[in-house]
């Protein structure tokens, strides 16, 4: 089996994950990793655990600045993790990447106080990425076959800012993140 895809992840989470996770309290490694360690104590799949992990990996893959939102900046971030994972990881990974911004505008226009309760810099960029969803857009959402996965990466998103927090290291994830490629051979 070829873990170069595993390892690259690795290594960009290792490298690069120490930068400001756009003005939250964690750094991107932080935020990734609380975010995988959460969905494995919440009993998911490996390929959700994978997902939950490199969520926010399209962070990782440009070199805009940390607070690419405060100046008005959307950096698609969604799309371009799922188009890099794409090469490599299956659809069950991939997709909640892409959908993770999606479910957030799907929250705040479906649940009573969940746009109340974001982040500031969650806040700030919910603008630039389209607001909440309107009812046609709702309906589309729910009819997407990663609709429920989407929807459980968001709410680990939104839990996985805690400040200290200890965690595994990114190599620690390698079984999950091995589970979740699309050539097993
Ligand atoms: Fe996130």
């Amino acid at each position: 089996m070829t873990l170069k895809p595993v390892e690259s992840v690795i290594e960009l989470l290792s490298q690069h994950g120490n930068s400001q996770y756009g003005g939250e309290a964690v750094t991107q490694a932080e935020h990734a990793l609380q975010s995988g360690l959460i969905a494995r104590k919440k009993g998911y799949p490996p390929t959700l655990i994978a997902a939950c992990l490199v969520h926010d990996i399209g962070h990782l893959l440009h070199h805009l600045p940390d607070d690419a939102p405060d100046q008005g900046i959307d950096d698609f971030h969604e799309e371009l993790g799922a188009g890099w994972l794409g090469q490599n990881f299956l659809p069950e990974t991939v997709e909640p990447v892409r959908l993770h911004v999606a479910a957030k505008r799907y929250l705040c226009s479906k649940e009573q106080g969940y746009l109340e309760g974001l982040s500031g810099p969650s806040l700030l960029s919910l603008e630039l990425q389209g607001g909440p969803m309107s009812v046609s857009e709702m309906t589309d959402f729910e009819n997407n076959p990663y609709f429920e996965s989407a929807i459980a990466l968001r709410r680990i998103d939104e839990e996985a800012k805690i400040p200290g927090l200890a965690t595994p290291s990114p190599s620690d994830f390698k079984m999950e993140l091995a589970a979740s490629l699309k050539s097993k051979v």
